[in-house]
């Protein structure tokens, strides 16, 4: 959680977007230091006021130890403390002072237990007259993760005044715990509040489930969580006393999209009662007691989705922990509703009254969104189930949002501590390192183009029906349209509208009534082949969506006439770019993002469905590009389910000569690293 807490007067939070942090003010008559009881009491617990001569205590009354009681902690050359003159303006007193490190310098810490263990860091650009504290950037590590890269508080924020809190959940294996700051060259790094709190095991459970497609995902305890947003939905702010393990949860509104959607409602805390497996821990019952629930639904429509938008990082995988308590059902069994993350399904028909076993009963759900399906605002929908099932209404209580280490074991940047790097920046942006992928991706690319500079011209035409297709998401499912308005659209299939032929018939440029440019490939129905390839293409891109694979937005099967729709690419296939067409050469840079788009396409087949699917005809023709140069995979027509947990299918050999796999062509078994490899 990052928190933010100002020296003014301003009583509620403010969410601010660039900085995903949170203005807090915090004071007030200082209240007991543990939260309502629980019985947790968390066997590490070392707090920190750095810098300070004397220990200090938080609005919150909890004692944070001086610099001087905890001066065995540190490794540091070249350190000083600064102090701030005592203020009421500021929210609490271990923000008076801080620690300057000129060098890297090192906390060491000695852990009575093992696991789980929250680390937060507490930041204050304070004014002095050392270093000026609002340019000191520098890095964060443990032993093993990466927690903040590059760090610079004014990227952050903007009030040089406010405080921002980092909030961390590490796991913790050794007895021993280093806390890392590095400064860049010539600049500073600082800290003014140092805390490391157990917390209970039971917190992050082992397994969760994956958001698409949904199925179990385990290894929770595998990965570092960063808390980014911690919502108490239709509810107030909890203050850290007021939460049994000290945690901050703030109020939902500047991220729900449509207020006039939603509606809070509430119950007292004290008819919240707590199933088998949830606890208080899990989050407090004044968390379960509110919620939000479909506005009035008879004065809007009967079925609508609420929406909240959380502004997150696409370059990681995220872990979102969803809170439901059903403090709005009159009996059991009258509340079915669906869930979504990011457009896709996360909960199908929840159903309270039997995963809760009761009203008014605790239930929370971990799902872990991949990067792949992140986008820079996270969606979190709720919506009813149907109108004939129950009463139609969906409710949420709280949502915690935790960024998850990535494969470095960052959580931020793509660096690792011992200099890994994830590869690629998300959007094709080519970074420093992944040099080992590039550089394969570079010998792949050199094969291709020898190879197609080398293959007789008449090869070329015998592509079996892709061309000009191309892709874009035009909502969750795949239309089926009539001929006769595709037929407006082309022109009657006007030849002048043709953009490309090939063995399944011709592509058409069409546009829709709405202005939406699409490709149309309308078969050709003596063709035998066509009928299987244009039902297998249907069967493989219904169920496909990825930025690297073109996706079918309609089709039409009528009067003997197979027709498929797809968005219109308008840079055509990457062959046209490599040679024939006299188009401007591309740069080594876009050649090597197509291929690394495409190898990601092919990525997804063979791991992003239950079964995996093996294209088979992988080739530049086949290879669109958008407007931005975007590669997709298209033309499925070929392509095969595939069980990987087998060695390999035997099947009859399909593909484009040239292109097929010698392995595979001479042994016609296909494995998964059968020619696709080529381009990865
Ligand atoms: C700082 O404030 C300016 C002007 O109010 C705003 O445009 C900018 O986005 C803010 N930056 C951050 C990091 O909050
Ligand atoms: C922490 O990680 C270790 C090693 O991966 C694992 O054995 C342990 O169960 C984890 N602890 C918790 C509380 O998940
Ligand atoms: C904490 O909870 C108590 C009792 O529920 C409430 O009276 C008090 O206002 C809360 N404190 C804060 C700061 O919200
Ligand atoms: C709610 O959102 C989901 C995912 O974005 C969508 O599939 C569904 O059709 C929407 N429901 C309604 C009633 O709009
Ligand atoms: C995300 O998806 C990629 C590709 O499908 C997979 O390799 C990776 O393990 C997934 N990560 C998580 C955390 O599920």
């Amino acid at each position: 959680m990052e928190t933010r807490k100002k020296p003014n007067t301003c009583t509620f939070p403010i969410f601010d977007i660039s900085s995903m942090a949170l203005l807090l003010f915090l004071s007030g008559p200082a209240a007991s230091a543990v939260g309502p009881a629980t019985g947790f009491k968390p066997a590490d617990d070392i707090l920190i006021d750095c810098g300070s001569k004397s220990s200090s205590k938080t609005p919150d009354g909890r004692v944070f130890n001086s610099d001087q009681d905890t001066v065995q902690y540190i490794e540091a050359k070249d350190d000083i403390q600064v102090s701030a003159p005592p203020s009421d303006k500021v929210a609490s007193p271990i923000y008076l002072t801080a620690r300057i490190f000129r060098e890297e310098a090192i906390y060491k810490f000695h852990l009575t237990r093992p696991g789980w263990h929250w680390v937060r860091l507490h930041f204050l650009a304070l004014a002095n007259d050392k270093f000026d504290l609002q340019q000191a950037t520098f890095s964060v590590l443990t032993e093993k993760y990466v927690l903040l890269h590059n760090f610079k508080i004014t990227n952050n924020k903007n009030d040089s005044q406010a405080v921002l809190q980092k909030e961390y959940l590490v796991n913790i294996t050794d007895a021993q715990f280093s806390l890392r700051f590095r400064p860049m060259k010539s600049s500073a790094a600082f800290i003014n509040a140092i805390e490391i709190v157990s917390a209970p095991d039971e917190l992050i459970s082992e397994s969760g489930t994956a958001l698409f497609p949904v199925k179990g995902f385990s290894g929770l305890s595998d990965y570092a969580y960063q808390s980014v947003y911690r919502v108490n939905v239709g509810g107030p702010l909890i203050v850290p006393q007021n939460d049994t393990l000290g945690r901050t949860w703030i109020p939902d509104k500047e991220f729900l999209k449509d207020e006039n959607l939603a509606k809070d409602v509430k119950t007292t805390p004290s008819a919240i009662k707590y199933p088998p497996g949830v606890t208080p821990l899990i989050a407090p019952q004044t968390v379960y007691a509110t919620a939000a629930e479909m506005a009035d639904s008879h004065t809007i429509a009967p079925n609508f989705n609420v929406s909240w938008n959380f502004p997150s990082n696409p370059a990681f995988n995220y872990l979102i922990r969803l809170h439901f308590c059903d403090i709005v059902s009159k009996s059991l069994n009258d509340l079915y509703f669906n869930v979504y993350i990011n457009g896709k399904t996360a909960i199908s028909g929840l159903d309270l009254s039997t995963v809760a076993g009761d009203l008014a009963a605790p239930y929370y759900k971990d799902i872990v969104v991949n990067e792949t399906l992140m986008t820079p605002e996270l969606l979190v929908q709720i919506s009813p189930m149907g109108e004939d099932t129950g009463t139609p209404n969906a409710i949420l209580n709280g949502v915690e949002i935790l960024k998850m280490s990535n494969s470095v074991n960052s959580l931020d940047g793509e660096f690792g501590v011992d200099g890994r790097t994830t590869g690629m920046g998300k959007h094709g942006m080519v970074a420093t390192a992944g040099f080992v992928m590039m550089f394969g991706a570079f010998v792949g690319l050199g094969a291709m183009v020898y190879k197609w500079k080398k293959r007789p011209q008449d090869w070329q035409k015998r592509n079996s029906f892709s061309s000009w297709l191309l892709p874009i998401h035009a909502g969750d499912s795949t239309f089926m349209t009539s001929k006769g308005e595709l037929q407006d659209a082309t022109q009657n299939f006007e030849a002048s509208q043709i953009i490309g032929v090939g063995g399944f018939g011709n592509v058409y440029i069409a546009t829709l009534d709405d202005g939406t440019k699409v490709a149309v490939k309308r078969g050709n129905p003596q063709s035998e082949q066509g009928i299987t390839e244009f039902e297998t293409e249907i069967q493989m891109l219904s169920k496909l969506r990825h930025r690297h694979l073109v996706s079918l937005i309609g089709y039409c099967d009528e009067n003997s006439e197979m027709i498929l729709v797809y968005e219109f690419m308008s840079n055509g296939p990457f062959r046209d770019h490599l040679y024939g067409k006299n188009l401007a050469p591309l740069t080594w840079k876009q050649r090597l993002e197509i291929c690394i788009g495409s190898a990601r396409g092919l990525h997804y087949l063979h791991t992003g469905t239950a079964q995996g699917i093996i294209h088979r005809d992988v080739k530049s023709t086949n290879i669109l590009l958008d407007d931005a140069l975007v590669a997709k995979v298209a033309d499925f027509g070929l392509s095969k389910d595939v069980e990987f947990g087998q060695n390999h299918v035997s099947t009859a050999v399909k593909g484009s000569f040239g292109y097929l796999d010698p392995e595979y062509f001479r042994r016609q078994q296909l494995t998964d690293n059968y020619q696709e490899n080529r381009l990865t």
